[in-house]
Formats: C-alpha cells, structure tokens, sequence
C-alpha cells in the first residue's frame, strides 16, 4: 500500500458516521463529513461531539486537520470518490426499514463512472440490487456500489472500529470493492492481505453484496437470540433453583457457544437489536417466509422487561403510593443512548401500577427527561434512593456497582434491592439488610455469624 491514503466523505455523522469518519482520519485519510443537520455540523465545527461516545471527542480533536465537516454533498464528491452512506435507517410502523434518508442521498449523486457509494448504514438485504437499478434508471449506471456492514457496539465503538473481528466487503469484484479492501488493510490480519500480525486484527470476508448485507442483519439476530435464550434459562433457574451466572459460566467453556452475550437481565434495547430483529423477520414475511424463532426473540424480550414488575410485588404487594428509584436509564453503560432502553417500559410499567418513580443515570438524563414525563430525576444515585421502597438497578454503570449498599439502605424507607442486570454483590447487599432480587438467581443467603470461641 502507497503512504497516500485514499480521501473518503462519510454522510451522516451519527455514532456510525462520526466514528467511521474519526476512525478512517486516524488512519491517514482525508475525510468530509456531510450531514444535512446544519446545527449539528455547526457543533463539530466547534469541536463539540454531539453524542455521548467514550474517546470519540479525543479521536477527533487528533485528527481535526483531517476532517472536513459540511453540510454540501458536493465537497465530499469533489474530493474523494468513495462516499460512506452512515444515515439512519429507523424501523417503520410495519417493521420495514425506513430507507427515506438512504434514497435521498442516492437521488443526489450526480452520474459519474469514478465514484461509488459504501453503504454502512443497516439496510434489508436486496437494498444494493434496488440502488444499483435505481442509479441505471437515473443514467447513473457508471456509479459502483458497496456494502461494507459496520459492527461496533456503542460504548466501545472507537475501539470496535479500530479492532474489528472482521471486515465485511460486499462488491461487484471492480475498483470500489478493491479501494475499501485498500482502506482497511490497515486493520487486517496479514493472513487476509493486511499489514497487521495473523491475529488479533480483522480478518476480510469479500462477498457478494446480498450476503454481506445478510451477515449484519443475521448476526445481530443472532446476538440478540442468545440474549433472549440465555434470559429463558434465567428464567426457568428461579423455578429450580439454579444460578444463572454458573450455568452461563459452564455454558461459555463449550466453544461451540462461547461466554459472550449471555447475561442474563432485563432484556436487550439500543437502537440496533430491537430493529434488525425486526426488520430481518419483516423481510423474511414479504418473500412469505415466517421466521418463527424471531417472534419468540421479540416475545421473550418484551416479557423479560415487565418481570421486574413482579418481583417488586411479591415483596411490596401493591405497587399504588410505593417510591421505586431506578438506577441507570441507558439502554446499556457508557453511552447516553435511549433509543428501546428497557427503562422506559419499565418506568411506563410502574406508573401505570400507581407507583411514583425516581431516576439517576450519570449520563442520559438530558436525553431521557423528555422522553420520561413524571418521573423524577436526581442528580446522584443515593439522592435518587432516598425515601424509596424499592430500589431497581437497570444500567450496570460502574458508579452503581461501586456504590455502599450501607448507604443506599439507610438512605431508603423500605429494603427491596431488584438488580436487574446481576451487577451487584448480592451477600454484601443481604449483610447491608437488603432484600436482595436478581435475575435467574437464588436468594443470597446472610454471610454465618462469626463464631466467638
Ligand atoms: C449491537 C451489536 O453488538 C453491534 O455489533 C452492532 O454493530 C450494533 O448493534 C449495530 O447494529 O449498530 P449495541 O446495540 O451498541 O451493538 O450494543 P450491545 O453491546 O450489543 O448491547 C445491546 C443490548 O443487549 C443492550 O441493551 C445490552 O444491555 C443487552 N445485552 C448484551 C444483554 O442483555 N446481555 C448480554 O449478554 C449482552
């Protein structure tokens, strides 16, 4: 590879975009940002990160005189020929993907034979067959089209970009496909052509364009099928008796399932696994297949939001007049995204059972307060705590999991501790008086008194 790296325009500067861009600036290339958010592009201009993203707001201070940031596509055309597309592609009221934003930057791509367009965002598979029939129809035939899935996870995201598992191309075998292999070797194990050691960098899997578009929706479904999966056991180990975190711990070792994606909690949210799970059962009915595993992945999921409900009235009873304090409101720790977080279900839940509900999260309450109406917010976990009934921790923040359990039961009225993602110490939260509800789990049994001799 020649030391000049390739110039890129990235459309879209959500988490996608804004990481890819920062990412590929990293890495030496020139990149235009393009978004037809004008304030938004006026905030990056600034140097503020609109999102909530761990080392993003560094990565881009690095790499500022790299990056271009605008709201005029033709800047990004006119200085480089690969256009990433990172809009969003929100689910419809029928489960379909919302596709308005990808066709709007297809409709504004002049006819060219030296550009093409990599699409990053999540789309349904047959969406680069339509595109590519699109641009003949446009007399744009000579546009090439990629699809390059992305998979990081929000919270990790720089790092995710910077050390993929693997690197999906899906192309038409010409220049375009080659030009985005060029742009990751980077980040490729040298097994696959790139300039990293044979692990733990990516490794390259080029393909056709409807199975790369396949591999993103199929593993995230995967992913959020061991998560349901894994929550049903839990379920059924509060019937018998067994622990959940020992039974995935045993299950992890078997290579064949591996320990990752399988605690058990309250259910999966964020704004990839509720709508890729959905959108892939949705187009596997309009080809009139029915993907029966996927209605019990939404099914279960749903469900496994509304049990903390009851585990707050085997102990409360009635949850009319009770304070329940919830800890943490993202949809997961480090990001402030609310986007299907299980606390809105379950704040929605408790106060549709006549429950008054009180809230800390260290980072999403600009976010979420107008998205909670009537529920309280504090500015600290033991503020959020004091006076409660109950207490249900939601987002395993580490600020949660390093909290006095001493503390938070004097700073309550009542003694219920729901942790609704197995993050806490169960026998220190039973020895603080506490009692102790997880998920899948038995009862903590009160550490033996000491005996004096
Ligand atoms: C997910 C995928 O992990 C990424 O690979 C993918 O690129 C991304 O969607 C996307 O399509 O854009 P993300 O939604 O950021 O990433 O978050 P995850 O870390 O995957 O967590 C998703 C949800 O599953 C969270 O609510 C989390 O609390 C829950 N989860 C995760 C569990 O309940 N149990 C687990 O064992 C793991």
């Amino acid at each position: 590879m020649s030391a000049e790296r390739e110039p890129i325009g990235v459309i879209g500067t959500g988490y996608v975009g804004l990481v890819t861009a920062a990412g590929f600036a990293e890495l030496g290339s020139d990149v235009v940002c393009v978004d037809i958010d004008a304030e938004k592009i006026a905030r990056l201009e600034r140097g503020e990160i609109p999102i909530y993203e761990p080392g993003l707001k560094e990565l881009v201070e690095k790499n500022r005189s790299r990056l271009t940031f605008t709201t005029d596509i033709s800047v990004a055309l006119e200085r480089a020929r690969l256009l990433f597309v990172a809009v969003g592609t929100p689910p419809t009221y029928s489960g379909d993907a919302d596709l308005s934003a990808v066709h709007a930057v297809v409709g504004a791509m002049p006819a060219s034979d030296s550009h093409a367009l990599i699409m990053k965002s999540t789309v349904p598979v047959g969406t680069g067959k339509v595109i590519k029939r699109v641009f003949e129809e446009q007399g744009k035939g000579g546009f090439r089209y990629v699809s390059c899935p992305e998979f990081l996870k929000e919270g990790t995201a720089v790092a995710d970009f910077l050390r993929p598992d693997r690197v999906v191309v899906g192309d038409d075998g010409d220049w375009a496909g080659d030009a985005v292999v060029d742009l990751y070797r980077p980040l490729l194990n040298s097994e696959h052509g790139g300039q990293g050691p044979a692990a733990p960098l990516g490794a390259l899997v080029r393909t056709d364009i409807a199975s790369a578009e396949m591999v993103k929706l199929a593993s995230n479904a995967f992913l959020a099928t061991k998560i349901s999966f894994i929550n049903e056991i839990a379920n059924v180990c509060e019937e018998t008796g067994a622990d959940v975190l020992e039974v995935a711990k045993g299950m992890g070792l078997d290579e064949r399932i591996g320990p990752k994606f399988l605690k058990a909690g309250i259910g999966f949210g964020g704004s990839c696994f509720p709508k890729d799970v959905t959108a892939l059962k949705q187009l596997a009915g309009n080809t009139g297949y029915h993907f029966q595993l996927l209605n019990a992945v939404v099914e279960v999921n749903e469900l496994q939001k509304r049990r903390v409900i009851g585990k707050l009235e085997k102990h409360l009873g009635t949850l009319v007049g009770k304070r329940i304090a919830l800890l943490g409101l993202a949809f997961k720790p480090n990001t402030d995204d609310m986007r299907e977080a299980s606390s809105l279900v379950l704040a929605a839940r408790l106060q549709a059972a006549g429950a008054t509900v009180v809230a800390h999260d260290p980072i999403s309450a600009d976010v979420a307060r107008p998205m909670l109406r009537g529920v309280d917010f504090a500015d600290d976990p033991i503020s959020a705590v004091r006076g409660a009934d109950a207490v249900v921790l939601v987002t395993e923040w580490q600020e949660f999991r390093d909290l006095d359990l001493v503390q938070v039961r004097e700073a309550m009225a009542g003694d219920v501790l729901v942790d609704g993602r197995n993050a806490l110490d169960g026998e220190a939260a039973v020895a603080a008086g506490l009692r102790y509800e997880g998920m899948g789990r038995p009862a903590p049994q009160p550490a033996p008194a000491k005996s004096h001799a």
